[in-house]
């Protein structure tokens, strides 16, 4: 396919396969949510032995997902990302650590690990469990293809909590600038204090450097499929690692969250399902998009 006609189309099948649909060196971000390992079943017998997720081995899985990523690895640009959202898996008792499990596994095939984001849900589903604490969090891994990859600090600041508006120090946040205040970047007035690192904590206008925990709530959009992960979610990775009319690519599309997400920002997105009624279910929601931008 050329590489405007496959712009906000869903491809049906497997992903190591429709990539092969996809132009080399065309996509900027993968945001992307692959079946956790041994959760749940998305697709029928039909379509079956292609699922990622339904492996007898945990090895096996793993495996799959290197190929999946490799295969997709040639379509990235070389100043790309990958965001991949993981959970883990317990079996007969027993946390098997599948997300750093993967996330090794990448490494070794020569993707770059950034940063592992701790996703916190604060509604997470209740558990009976008594002898462990409660999970109520997953992983976000970002990777890069090279060291020089695009990433915008700025886009995605959060608020400051370490100094308030009436901080003592030097005048606070509001005094950036004026006489006696606060000292602007670069210019510590010999206060070994303010540090670049420490300004950018206290005092950048824009807000502190982004963290590596998130606190984000489970979606509504719930009924429609199993997994639906949140759109904020998608939204900071989106602003953190594309620009507009970028294309984004998510390789496990399910109900098409990232894709709604990308045009809702003006990026261009690529997805692919394995199972049709998904795949269906996520074009519609993006032709409803396409059609009707100002919706957004
Ligand atoms: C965790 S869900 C993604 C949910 C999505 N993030 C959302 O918000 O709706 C993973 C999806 O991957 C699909 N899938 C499984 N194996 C696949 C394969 N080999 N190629 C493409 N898609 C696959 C499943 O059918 C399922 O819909």
């Amino acid at each position: 396919m050329d590489k405007e006609s496959i712009i906000n189309q869903v491809l049906l099948g497997d992903v190591r396969i429709r990539v092969a649909d996809i132009p080399d060196h065309n996509i900027q971000s993968i945001i992307t949510s692959p079946p956790y390992f041994g959760h749940r079943q998305y697709a029928g017998e039909d379509v079956s032995e292609k699922e990622i997720g339904r492996e007898n081995s945990l090895d096996l899985y793993i495996e799959n997902i290197c190929t999946c990523f490799e295969a997709i690895k040639p379509k990235l640009r070389d100043d790309g990302t990958l965001w991949l959202n993981l959970g883990d898996t317990y079996r007969n008792k027993e946390l098997l650590g599948v997300p750093w499990r993967v996330a090794f596994a990448l490494k070794e095939k020569g993707w770059i690990l950034r940063s592992d984001i701790i996703w916190k849900k604060p509604n997470a589903m209740p558990s009976s469990v008594k002898s462990r604490p409660t999970t109520d969090h997953e992983y976000i891994f970002l990777f890069s293809k090279t060291k020089d990859y695009y990433y915008n600090a700025d886009a995605i600041r959060e608020p400051h909590v370490t100094f308030t508006e009436k901080s003592k120090m030097r005048g606070g946040r509001n005094h950036l600038g004026k006489k006696n205040g606060t000292p602007e970047r670069g210019k510590n007035s010999g206060n070994q204090n303010l540090h670049d690192g420490r300004w950018d904590q206290a005092f950048h206008p824009k807000g502190r450097n982004k963290r590596t925990v998130w606190e984000i709530p489970l979606g509504k959009f719930r009924g429609a499929h199993f997994a639906v992960y949140p759109e904020s979610l998608v939204e900071t990775c989106l602003l953190a690692s594309t620009q507009k009319d970028d294309v984004i690519f998510d390789p496990f599309t399910g109900s098409g969250t990232t894709g709604v997400v990308a045009l809702k920002y003006q990026r261009k997105f690529i997805g692919c399902e394995l199972v049709k009624y998904y795949q269906e279910m996520a074009q519609k929601r993006i032709d409803a998009i396409v059609v009707q931008p100002r919706l957004f």
